[in-house]
């Protein structure tokens, strides 16, 4: 795991000391990994859906402070949203609800993306394709 330097916005901290929706999810509908091969830090994201809707979300991560507050607040994201809505959530919308990251931590808001990705992927691929 790289070392990380701030500054930090409260939303990464809070996110950070109270990650939200941390767990396996018994019974998850699909999930989605999001890796980044450089530094090794990784997250599992587990959906639960209905219709097309996400409607519950939780992850395990292995990263650094921006890679845990990404993570936690891509499951707020995710949560109420169309697996449409969902595909479009960018690494930027990510990093924006959390206030902010420092340019050389943008990429660890690549990994809650590349983790919807996935999910959904594997989600709408036919069964036995997984
Ligand atoms: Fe790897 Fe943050 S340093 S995701």
């Amino acid at each position: 795991m790289e070392m990380c330097a701030g500054p930090w916005s409260e939303q990464v901290m809070d996110h950070f000391m109270n990650p939200r929706n941390l767990g396996e999810m018994e019974g998850a509908d699909s999930f989605g990994i999001g890796g980044d091969i450089l530094c090794g830090d990784s997250m599992i994201l587990f959906l639960r859906i209905r219709g097309d809707v996400i409607v519950d979300a939780s992850f395990l991560v292995q990263g650094c402070v921006a890679a845990i507050a990404s993570s936690s607040v891509t499951t707020e994201l995710v949560k109420g949203k169309t697996l449409e809505e969902a595909k479009r959530i960018l690494p930027e919308d990510i990093s924006n609800a959390l206030g902010g990251l420092p340019e050389h931590k943008m990429h660890c808001s690549v990994l809650g993306a590349a983790a919807i990705g996935d999910a959904v992927r594997r989600y709408e691929e036919p069964r036995g394709a997984q």
